[in-house]
């Protein structure tokens, strides 16, 4: 019988039959035959011997039968062996075509979940070799191919990546879809949009308190690769999906209907308990609730099964309502003349004002009360207007450090009070007039110590405890989106400038420059006393987490114009020294700042960040890393920044804010501002007055 029946036809009859009745002469010629299959020439021989006794036959003798449907549950992996399939997702159609060797079918056993297109052969008489779930688990899902492209319209639009995550594994129930066995590598910003919907949220309960990683991925960095007017317009397509056309592939029912709409309300309602306040900042996010809110409503009427969906878009809509209230807040003044008011909102809105000194070529100045989203031209037009000049001669808004270095905003800037340095000014001067500029001598800073009192009055611990309560609020004010927006590019994200971050790192600046001044600003008799407290105050507040405080402090003690005062260090105790070395030891950079890490990986949340850390972390990833590679989005930076931006959200959860504001209340404009010198020329001048120059 072997002899005289063609290979092709035998292999065809021998895997007609169940594996346990094929004999080792049909194994042996199945395994061969399997040694010419593309979609296996990766596996082992072991592997494809076992392969051997599982491999099954399935045949289509008519093309534009269906192999299975979007949504069905996955029972098999497919190859094809003869014909083709054509691949059709629900709203776009037919998106490719598989021929012989091709292989299809593997994302829902890997992800465990419903298939992502429907099958349909292009051939008469299309054959396809299968292996059950079961044996595709126990014997191919370890070993098979870790990466898998798929394909619409001849391009590449998802790159998946298996994850490692062992069979039954307890999952961390904060990211409880981890179950899914693929990742995004890379991909079209709509199909990683279009996985996130349909493999990260659970189309079938109304639950949200699950939270996938990949989908917290997405939207903490989405503004990277896919702005929130492309997301938006992505989902409202999503909601409408066309179901096909009669003729073509069936059409969706109306169960995936409803599915299709609840993941769009639920993705929605998740993006925005995750952004809140900022989330409603975005005009287009914000109006898109609006939108959503209405279809959903109107699609009640004539879809059964959407009464979850209205509870939840109806409570996502009341969600909007109270945060309209909070945005159209009396606006408040951040700033006063350079100054944090003593009023300062938390956090703060674009709407909030600065009073801002003005300075001309001519030494006189005003002031101007500057609404926070106001740019860097528009700015220059209420000077004009203020000045009453009439001319056309375009005006420049320049700022000038204390060191005399000159930055020009361009016209498009925005936030330019908070982003200034500590002791800049700020001037709107024509072109011709902008050589003349240099530092004035007040900008110096203090000729004598300021806040010796506070330093020598209250105790360590207590200052600790007030710098630590204004620090928790800096950071609580300040969200992800406003550390992706400076990282990205602050002038490309209106909606999202970062103020509170700005101030967040003003305080660091601050903090630090304190620490060097009062040193060298003490007079001998208390300099070593002031050193002394500082040491004891960045000890306080490592004990209180508040590592801004901790490490801005040790920075500026360790600043060239103080570390050289060796007479004033040789005069504290061992131990206070001893305490100091180890401090610095966690400003230690090698390897990748290990020191700080470990500091931090120990520590349960609330806690303060070593703000300059945080933002080379992240600028580090997105210079030495592409945002697309051939037009796909490299989401594996995506990963990598939200990795850093979960770090920074895990650091302020658990916070009981009204603790801090309550103890902070009471002596709050103690130490919120501090004058200092960040004039490093200035800084040596008064260490080497202290102790000269050798030789
Ligand atoms: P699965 O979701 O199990 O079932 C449908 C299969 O179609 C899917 O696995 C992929 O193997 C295959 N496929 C090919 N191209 C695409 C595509 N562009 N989008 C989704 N699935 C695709």
């Amino acid at each position: 019988f072997l002899g005289i029946v063609a290979p092709e036809t035998l292999f065809r009859i021998i895997l007609s039959k169940p594996g346990f009745e094929r004999n080792p002469e049909e194994l042996e010629l199945v395994y061969e035959e399997l040694m010419h299959i593309k979609a296996f020439s990766h596996l082992s021989t072991m592997v494809k011997r076992q392969l051997s006794y599982v491999v099954e036959l399935q045949q289509f003798a008519h093309a534009g039968s269906i192999v299975f449907r979007q949504g069905d549950r996955g029972n098999h992996w497919y190859i094809v062996l003869k014909g083709g399939v054509e691949v059709s997702i629900h709203g776009k159609g037919p998106v490719c075509a598989l021929r012989e060797g091709d292989d299809f079918g593997k994302l829902a056993l890997v992800n465990d979940l419903p298939r992502a297109a429907t099958i349909t052969t292009l051939e008469d008489d299309s054959q396809f070799l299968v292996v059950d779930k079961h044996h595709f688990n126990q014997i191919l899902r370890e070993v098979e191919a870790n990466t898998v492209r798929l394909r619409e319209f001849g391009e590449d639009v998802l790159v998946l990546e298996k994850i490692d995550i062992p069979r039954g594994a307890a999952v961390d129930n904060t990211h409880s879809f981890s179950h899914c066995g693929y990742s995004v590598m890379a991909g079209r910003a709509e199909k990683i949009l279009e996985y996130v919907l349909e493999t990260r949220i659970d189309a079938h309960s109304d639950d949200l308190t699950e939270i996938d990683v990949f989908l917290e991925d997405f939207i903490l960095t989405h503004e990277a690769f896919m702005s929130t007017n492309a997301v938006c317009n992505f989902l409202k397509s999503y909601y409408f999906r066309p179901a096909y056309k009669a003729g073509e592939v069936p059409s969706m029912d109306e169960m995936e209907e409803v599915c299709s709409k609840r993941r769009v309300v639920k993705f929605v309602t998740i993006w925005s308990s995750l952004l809140r306040l900022n989330f409603f900042l975005h005009p287009a996010a914000n109006s898109f609730i609006e939108e959503l809110y209405c279809h959903v409503i109107d699609d009640q009427k004539r879809i059964e099964g959407m009464r979850d969906i209205v509870v939840t878009m109806t409570a996502l809509r009341s969600t909007r309502e109270s945060v309209q209230r909070i945005l159209a807040r009396h606006p408040a003044t951040v700033l006063d003349c350079g100054v944090l008011s003593a009023h300062m909102p938390t956090p703060i809105l674009p709407t909030d004002i600065c009073n801002q000194i003005i300075h001309l070529s001519d030494t006189t100045c005003f002031v101007l009360s500057i609404r926070l989203d106001k740019t860097a031209g528009e700015i220059c037009e209420l000077s004009r207007r203020r000045l009453r000049n009439h001319s056309l001669e375009p005006l420049l808004l320049v700022e000038v450090k204390s060191n005399g270095e000159k930055i020009i905003f361009a016209p498009t800037d925005r936030a330019i009070p908070t982003m200034l340095s500590l002791n800049s000014k700020l001037y709107v001067v024509f072109e011709d007039e902008v050589n003349c500029l240099d530092a004035l001598f007040d900008q110096n800073g203090p000729t004598e110590s300021v806040h010796s009192s506070i330093l020598q009055l209250i105790d360590a611990h207590e200052l600790a405890h007030q710098l630590f309560c204004f620090h928790i609020q800096l950071v609580q004010s300040t969200h992800t989106c406003e550390l992706i927006s400076q990282v990205i590019g602050r002038e490309s994200f209106p909606a999202h400038t970062p103020f509170n971050l700005d101030l967040l790192v003003r305080r660091f600046n601050e903090v630090q420059y304190w620490a060097t001044s009062e040193v060298l600003l003490a007079t001998d008799a208390t300099r070593v006393e002031i050193l002394k407290k500082f040491i004891k105050i960045a000890a306080f507040a490592k004990q209180n987490q508040d590592l801004l405080t901790t490490f801005a402090i040790i920075l500026g003690l360790s600043h060239i114009s103080v570390s050289r005062l060796s007479h004033t260090w040789n005069r504290l105790s061992s131990k206070v020294k001893k305490q100091f070395a180890e401090f610095e030891a966690l400003l230690d950079p090698s390897r990748n700042h290990r020191a700080y890490r470990m500091l931090i990986h120990k520590m349960a949340a609330p806690y303060t960040p070593f703000v300059p850390i945080l933002l080379k972390d992240l600028a580090f990833l997105h210079q030495g890393n592409k945002s697309f590679y051939n037009g796909l989005v490299n989401f594996e930076k995506m990963h990598m920044l939200a990795n850093v931006l979960r770090t920074y959200r895990q650091c302020k959860s658990s916070f009981n804010g009204e603790d801090t504001h309550r103890t902070f209340a009471d002596s709050q404009s103690l130490i919120r501002n501090l004058r200092v010198i960040d004039n490093q020329r200035r800084l040596m001048q008064l260490s080497y007055k202290i102790e000269p120059r050798a030789g």
